[in-house]
Order: C-alpha cells, then structure tokens, then sequence
C-alpha cells in the first residue's frame, strides 16, 4: 500500500502499526523532501467566541498561534492557513459548521470544540472518516474518546471523568458527609457531577440532591434558595467561564460562602478567579493545571503568554499550547506531508508533551491525556496547587475499542 492510495478502514487501522517500520527504512523520505515548499498547512478551528465561554475560545486559539509561533510559524516546514468559525455554543449548527471546514475548506487538521455537546456531533461526523485529524483542546464528552474514540480523534485537554473524579474524595477527606451537587443540564455538567458524585459517595459521602440549570442560563437565586434550605456539608459545582463567574458571586452574595464550602473541577475559579474577586477566595478544586506549578515550561509559558496577549494564561490556553506542541511534533515526524495520515496518527499515539505547562503528559491508547489532577485553592485570586490529587489519571474510555 502506498501513501497516497485509499485503504479501507480496516486498512487503515491495521496499517498504522506497520507504519513506524517503513518510515525508518526510508520508503517515505523522497516524497517528504518536496512538501517543504507545498501549499499552507489548513488548520480548522470550530471555537467559542461569543457567549460565556468565549473567553476559552480565546485563550485556546491564542495560545495555540503562540506555540506554532514560537516553534518557527511552521508546520513540517510549511506556512499554516487558519481558518476559524465561532460555534456559537450551538449543537445544532454543528454539523453544517464541521462539514464547512471539512467539504468547503478541505482542512488538514480540525480543532476544536470547546463544548461537549458539540464535540460528540463532530466526533459522528470525523470518526467515520479516514480524515481529517481532529483534536480537542478542551470539550471533555466522555464519549468523545469512548465509544465514539476513532483513529483520526485526539484529545489534549481531559475527560469530564479526570477532573470531577478525584474531588469525590476531597470533600469526604476534608470531612463532608452530604453534599449537594449543582451544574448546567447538558453533557458536560451531567458527566462531572456523575463522576464526582461516584468517587464522593465511594468515600462515604451521600449526595443529597442534583440541581440542574439550563445551560448557558446564569440565573442562580431559586436554586441557591434551594441549598440554603438543604443545609449540606458541600455542594459540588460546574460552571465555567462568564457562567463561572456569576454563579460563585451569586452563591457569595447569598450569605452561603461562609457556611458551606463549594468544591468542583477547577472550571469553576479557571481563569475567572480575579473577576470573581473575594468571592472566590479559598475555593478548592481539582484540575490538571495550576497557575504556580513549579516546572520551567510553566513559567516561561505564562511570561510568553502575557507578554503576547497582555493577559494571565490559564487552563484553556495550556491546552490550545499543548495542541500546538502536539501539532509539531506529528508534522515534525512526517516532514510536512499532511497526506501521511497513518504515520501522523501514530506520531500523535506515541507523543510525550514533555514540556507542557501543566507538566508531561503522555497520550493513552484511546487518544487522552493521561496527566496529573492537582488539588487547588484559590489565594490572592490565584489558583494555587496544595497538591497532586490523582497521579499519571488515565480515563476509563469506557466503550472504546482502541483502547
Ligand atoms: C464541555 O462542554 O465539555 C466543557 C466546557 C467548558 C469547560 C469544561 C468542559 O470548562
């Protein structure tokens, strides 16, 4: 079989073993030498840049253009070509939006989304596809590298399982019997609270009551009324972005602070803990990054970011970097061919994000990261890591026959 020909799936899947031999042995070099002065690299970004989670969408393209920047401006030698589409959030424009980028643009790499709705709809689309490579910086749908895992889908942010899963036996080790649980009604909210809920009640705890908001509403007084005559040990929470902000504001407002302490995955104080204020102040989460994790990549990513975009980076830019990083070293591998498909997913399967921000990461056989999840507190507006909550976390991927 040759590079350019079309195998089957079953092909396809099979081939990309081989492949490591036969680029060793030299089959592939003649062709590679000429893509140097090839046509640009296509990059499709399918992100949020409008609504409350448009400043993740933001710090994920910025930090992405700042890795591939800094690496040279190039891909495998070659120029890159952006082509962005805001998601708007909306699931039912997602598939008109992927298609667009896929059929239209022709995309050689499609990133994105950051919504976990959205990511599965993509995911039905690209996973019977033999490409283009997809990776996530950020929707965590458990499916998304679970039952629906394909070769040409990547992750490099988290599950919703990783960063919810190990707060269940923060609160119980910090004590908390019962605990009400409170996150927006879509995938996303539902596949943290279940996660948390799971690890919270393993370690004797009881969930007493699970709240849903429709998303992306911010509008928390009934609810908050709710909890306050609940009286929990804990409530468990996910919101993030401008939702994030609004909610941990509204629950200070409303006199619960002080009296019953808010846990989540660390989306809830993520980049948003200075909007947030003295509102925020000692809020504990779990989350695979932390803004003083004391490795040299961290510091010299922060310094770059705030220099380029004049803003604090966080968790959202972290994995927009590490995309880029991922982006590379796959290019790097296969010299700019973007026809390489085979040998591209198995750079990608054997990748080591040795210098990432939030640490080195290595990619599971189901295409996720397996990282560490820190334990967090918010000081001074800062989420400061107390401690590493769950070491070398792999997902599950229930479902995935990849893995
Ligand atoms: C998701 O929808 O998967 C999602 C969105 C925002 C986050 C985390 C997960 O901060």
């Amino acid at each position: 079989m040759t590079e350019k020909s079309t195998p089957t799936r079953r092909q396809f899947v099979a081939g990309a073993a081989a492949t490591a031999g036969l680029a060793a042995a030299g089959g592939f070099v003649p062709a590679r030498v000429a893509i140097a002065g090839a046509a640009p690299v296509k990059i499709g970004i399918l992100l949020p840049y409008s609504g409350t989670y448009a400043k993740l969408g933001e710090a994920i393209t910025n930090a992405l253009k700042l890795r591939i920047e800094q690496a040279g401006g190039k891909l495998g030698g070659r120029a890159i070509e952006y082509l962005a589409i805001d998601s708007e959030m909306s699931v039912p424009k997602a598939p008109t939006n992927t298609n667009k980028l896929i059929k239209k643009e022709k995309v050689d790499f499609l990133v994105g989304p950051v919504h976990s709705g959205i990511a599965q709809a993509m995911a039905k689309i690209v996973g019977p596809r033999e490409t283009p490579i997809m990776i996530v910086p950020n929707a965590g749908s458990n499916l998304v590298t679970g039952s629906l895992c394909a070769p040409n889908i990547f992750r490099t942010s988290f599950t919703n399982w990783q960063p919810a899963y190990p707060c269940g036996k923060v609160m119980a080790d910090d004590g908390h019997k019962t605990c009400v649980t409170i996150a927006w009604k879509y995938t996303a909210g539902r596949q943290m609270m279940d996660a948390g809920t799971d690890n919270f009640e393993k370690h004797g705890g009881k969930v007493v009551q699970d709240i849903q908001v429709s998303f992306p509403k911010v509008e928390f007084q009934a609810q908050l009324s709710e909890i306050a005559s609940i009286k929990p040990d804990a409530v468990f929470a996910f919101f993030a972005g401008g939702g994030a902000v609004k909610f941990v504001k509204d629950y200070a407002a409303a006199g619960l602070k002080d009296k019953i302490p808010l846990y989540g995955p660390g989306f809830l104080t993520e980049g948003v803990s200075k909007a947030q204020g003295a509102a925020a102040e000692g809020i504990r989460t779990t989350l695979h990054y932390a803004a003083n994790l004391d490795n040299a990549a961290n510091g010299a990513f922060r310094a770059a970011y705030q220099k380029a975009f004049g803003k604090t980076a966080d968790v959202f830019a972290v994995q927009g970097y590490d995309t880029g990083s991922l982006l590379i070293q796959a290019m790097d591998a296969v010299g700019g061919d973007t026809g390489a498909t085979r040998d591209l997913i198995a750079a990608m399967e054997g990748a080591t994000i040795a210098d990432s921000p939030r640490g080195a990461w290595t990619m599971s056989k189901a295409h996720n990261p397996i990282q560490d999840i820190y334990l967090r507190q918010v000081k001074d507006s800062v989420n400061e890591v107390l401690g590493v909550a769950a070491k070398a976390l792999q997902d599950p991927a229930t479902g995935c026959k990849m893995a």
